[in-house]
């Protein structure tokens, strides 16, 4: 019955590791998937993860399941994490929410929402959700599968390797009132570039005059500066200018708990009426997708957002994984001027977080892939993560090779 099946790709992103792994040269670098490397290139446990892992284990907890929004704490820590003490207080019984399967689970719940309930009764079309040009691979094929129409909006600039304000703001302009516009709240998943404080500003105010509706991705929280609050200013800007706001967070990163699949999806909504049919009806989609979500990861996060001194050593751990990520953006950019390389690398230290926009184009990205075993998704996107103070000098190497004219 399935004879006539086709066979379908890779993965832009997840297929680079299956390519990586196949691969027999010790050389070998994986630059393709963003995840959190330390200085000898290997995957990390934080401490605070390891000690709240510890002191779970201690209590000999049951495994029963959760309810189907999550964890209740967990979800009042999420939201908390992202917009800060004055908002949650302030508009405490506005938000609806639930625990996801990390930050894909939560975009998909969002879509999910949005194709059932965005102006309920009143819509006549599918919702239309507008990305970034060019946003993570993933969104879209999210949101189509969730039955809502994909469009983008201008954003990155590859002549300046830039934003490009005035055509994001004119294209959220010239977009149908009314869109859901994505937005990536810091970290800018795969340029590394995101808007200044004042660009934030003249984005919402174009969201706010649309009536457009801002859905936050918040995958990167901590990655861009280093400080989990001065990351979430984009979306703490939107709360303070009034919008209503959909939020996708993952905790893959920023607790290094990939594997885990831990998030949260929340809507700031009107009144707390809104919120709980908003919340009664997250319940109802989820159900039937995967009934609860997983109770391990949420644990380890409830632990260390619960105790002073695990949060200290967590916020710290996050500073050190982005400070370490910036030293590398340095040495890679040093290290290719050192090599003479005729080309300008300052991009490589100007953008933020755990992407480097790299302009390498996909025949350069593919003689590093067959000539020099080093591993980036084909839009030329290094995760900056996986380089090591030892790797550095033969990626840089590499890159010259490709790129002398
Ligand atoms: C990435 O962009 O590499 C990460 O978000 C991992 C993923 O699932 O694609």
């Amino acid at each position: 019955r399935f004879a006539a099946t086709p066979r379908g790709p890779e993965d832009a992103i997840l297929g680079i590791t299956v390519a990586y792994n196949n691969d027999t040269n010790p050389k070998k670098i994986n630059l393709g998937v963003g995840a959190y490397r330390d200085d000898a290139g290997l995957p990390v446990v934080l401490e605070a993860v390891r000690q709240a892992e510890h002191n779970v284990l201690q209590r000999g907890l049951d495994m029963e399941y959760l309810p189907v929004a999550g964890s209740h704490t967990f979800v009042q820590r999420a939201i908390w994490l992202a917009y800060g003490d004055r908002i949650i207080h302030e508009r405490h019984n506005r938000f609806a929410a639930l625990q996801t399967l990390s930050g894909t689970g939560a975009c998909r719940m969002a879509g999910e929402l949005l194709t059932r309930f965005l102006d309920y009764g009143q819509r006549t079309t599918k919702p239309l959700v507008l990305l970034p040009n060019p946003s993570w691979a993933n969104h879209k094929p999210i949101f189509t599968d969730a039955g809502c129409d994909v469009a983008s909006y201008a954003y990155y600039n590859p002549a300046t390797r830039a934003l490009d304000i005035d055509a994001c703001l004119s294209s959220l302009h010239d977009a149908p009132n009314g869109s859901v516009v994505l937005l990536h709240a810091c970290a800018h998943n795969p340029t590394g570039v995101d808007p200044t404080p004042e660009q934030w500003a003249a984005i919402s105010n174009v969201v706010m005059d649309k009536g457009h509706l801002p859905l936050f991705d918040m995958a990167y929280q901590g990655f861009t500066s280093g400080d989990m609050d001065v990351d979430a200013a984009s979306v703490r800007l939107f709360a303070d200018d009034g919008h209503r706001i959909l939020l996708a967070q993952s905790f893959s990163k920023n607790f290094g708990l990939y594997g885990q699949r831990v998030g949260c999806l929340s809507v700031m909504t009107d009144s707390q009426n809104e919120a709980d049919a908003i919340n009664s009806q997250l319940k109802i989609i989820a159900r039937p997708m995967y009934s609860n979500p997983p109770i391990a990861g949420v644990r380890l996060v409830e632990e260390i957002l619960n105790c002073d001194q695990l949060q200290r050593l967590w916020r710290d751990e996050m500073k050190g994984m982005a400070r370490r990520i910036m030293s590398m953006r340095s040495m890679l950019r040093d290290e290719l001027v050192q090599l003479g390389s005729q080309h300008n690398w300052d991009h490589i230290v100007h953008q933020h977080g755990m992407f480097c926009f790299s302009g390498l184009t996909e025949h350069q990205v593919q003689q590093l892939r067959e000539r020099f075993s080093v591993y980036l998704t084909a839009n030329g996107r290094i995760s900056m993560a996986g380089v090591t103070s030892e790797n550095v000098p033969y990626l840089a190497n590499a890159i010259h090779e490709v790129t002398r004219n």
